[in-house]
């Protein structure tokens, strides 16, 4: 995400807790001078960062609350970031949606589990212990933190359960062409493995 907003332009200031992590974005983003003008990269905590309050236009959390215990902290603490008229943007795992991946890979046992107890927590991609959030409870989350949340949108609804998948080029168009025509639409979004929550500050008069 650093390495793509960066690249439109945008002044990115990316937080990693991970010292390796950090070590290798570094290195993509080196390899870029013109994009590493625009990047400053800073080892740091969710629960602990740094920065003053409303010191972003738009605060990015993809692909991290999933992996710690809720996401009420990490939330508030990201909120705090956003600057009047600015955006939070998070990317999380669907607890709407616990048990489809199961289901369809044959796993009925896993799949009855989760959807019987609509349970958040599950092994995700990377054989981890993922937890998920309703788009309700992160739309509550933003407003308890004074954002006013933005329709969401469902991501990876279709192609997530194509393990074996090796598309062309023409064919990986198609299927984000397909995604992104279901991610704003019901039924099918409920069924992203990922949801996606966006929320504003108003802007001050
Ligand atoms: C799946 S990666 C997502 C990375 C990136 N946001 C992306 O979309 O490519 C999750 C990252 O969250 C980081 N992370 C986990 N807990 C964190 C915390 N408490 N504070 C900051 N980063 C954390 C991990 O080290 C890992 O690099």
């Amino acid at each position: 995400m650093v390495l793509r907003l960066a690249a439109a332009g945008h002044h990115v200031t990316g937080v990693e807790k991970s010292a390796g992590m950090l070590t290798s974005a570094a290195d993509r983003v080196a390899a870029d001078p013109e994009i590493a003008e625009r990047v400053t990269l800073a080892e740091g905590d969710i629960y602990t960062l740094p920065f003053e309050d409303g010191a972003f236009d738009a605060v990015v959390c993809h692909g991290v609350v999933m992996y710690l215990t809720d996401s009420v902290a990490p939330l508030a603490h990201l909120a705090r970031l956003v600057a009047p008229g600015g955006v939070l943007s998070v990317l999380t795992k669907n607890q709407l949606a616990v048990g489809v991946r199961e289901a369809l890979s044959g796993d009925y046992a896993s799949a009855r589990a989760q959807i019987e107890s609509g349970q958040a927590a599950s092994v995700g991609n990377l054989g981890i212990t993922t937890r998920g959030d309703t788009p309700e409870h992160l739309d509550d989350l933003a407003r308890v933190n004074g954002l006013t949340p933005l329709p969401w949108q469902g991501v990876r609804i279709f192609h997530d359960h194509r393990t074996d998948w090796k598309p062309t080029e023409n064919e990986y168009r198609e299927a984000l062409e397909t995604e992104w025509a279901a991610s704003s639409r019901s039924p099918y979004r409920e069924l992203g493995r990922l949801v996606h929550a966006v929320a504003r500050r108003e802007a001050t008069a």
